[in-house]
C-alpha cells in the first residue's frame, strides 16, 4: 500500500461534514497509519515541529512531531481530535475538569507506531514523547483548530490558561 497525502486529504474533506464523519474519519486514520513505515516513507521531512497540512471551518490536517523528553501541559481542544502515531512512542495523560477550574487524573494510554487515539469535544489531555526517536504522528481535528479559543492548564496548580504560544512555552518550561 502506498500513502498519498493529497488524496488522503481529499478523502477527509468528502466525509468532514458528514453525519457520521468521528467513524469516517478514524476509519481514515486508521488506514492511513496501518503501516507506519509505509506513512512514514512516504512523508517529506517536515522543518517544523508542527505542520497545517490543510485547513478549513471545518477540518484541519496536522503533522506533528515532539522531541524526545518533550512534555506538553494539559490542554483541550473543543473540537473532535483524532492522533494517529506512525513513529515514536507518545504517553497521553487524560484528565477531567471536576469543577470549572479543578483537573482530576484519569488516566492515561501509551501510543505505539500504529496507534490511533480518539477524543472527544470535552476532552483534556498531556502529551510526553517518552520513546528516543522523536514522536510522529498526524492529527485531524474536526474544526478549524488555529482559531479555536481553547484552554491550557498550569500543571502543578491546575489553573487555565489561555492557549497561546507565549503560555505553552512558559507552561513547558516548567514541566521540563
Ligand atoms: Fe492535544
Amino acid at each position: 500500500m502506498t500513502f498519498s497525502m493529497a488524496e488522503f486529504i481529499t478523502d477527509l474533506r468528502a466525509v468532514a461534514k458528514q453525519p457520521d464523519a468521528e467513524a469516517q474519519v478514524k476509519g481514515i486514520l486508521q488506514a492511513a497509519i496501518a503501516d507506519p513505515e509505509t506513512l512514514a516513507a512516504a512523508l517529506p521531512h517536515y522543518p517544523e515541529n508542527d505542520t497545517v497540512l490543510y485547513e478549513d471551518d471545518g477540518l484541519s490536517v496536522w503533522h506533528v512531531r515532539f522531541t524526545p523528553g518533550v512534555n506538553v501541559p494539559p490542554h483541550e481542544h473543543r473540537i473532535p481530535a483524532f492522533i494517529g502515531l506512525y513513529r515514536g512512542q507518545e504517553r497521553n495523560d487524560f484528565y477531567q475538569l471536576t469543577t470549572a477550574e479543578t483537573l482530576q487524573h484519569s488516566g492515561y494510554q501509551v501510543l505505539e507506531p500504529g496507534d490511533l487515539l480518539v477524543m472527544g469535544v470535552a476532552a483534556i489531555h498531556a502529551v510526553t514523547c517518552v520513546s528516543a526517536r522523536p514522536c510522529c504522528g498526524l492529527h485531524v481535528y474536526l474544526g478549524k483548530l488555529t482559531t479555536v479559543e481553547r484552554s491550557l492548564f498550569h500543571p502543578q496548580t491546575h489553573a487555565r490558561m489561555p492557549f497561546t504560544e507565549e503560555n505553552y512555552a512558559l507552561l513547558q518550561q516548567l514541566i521540563r
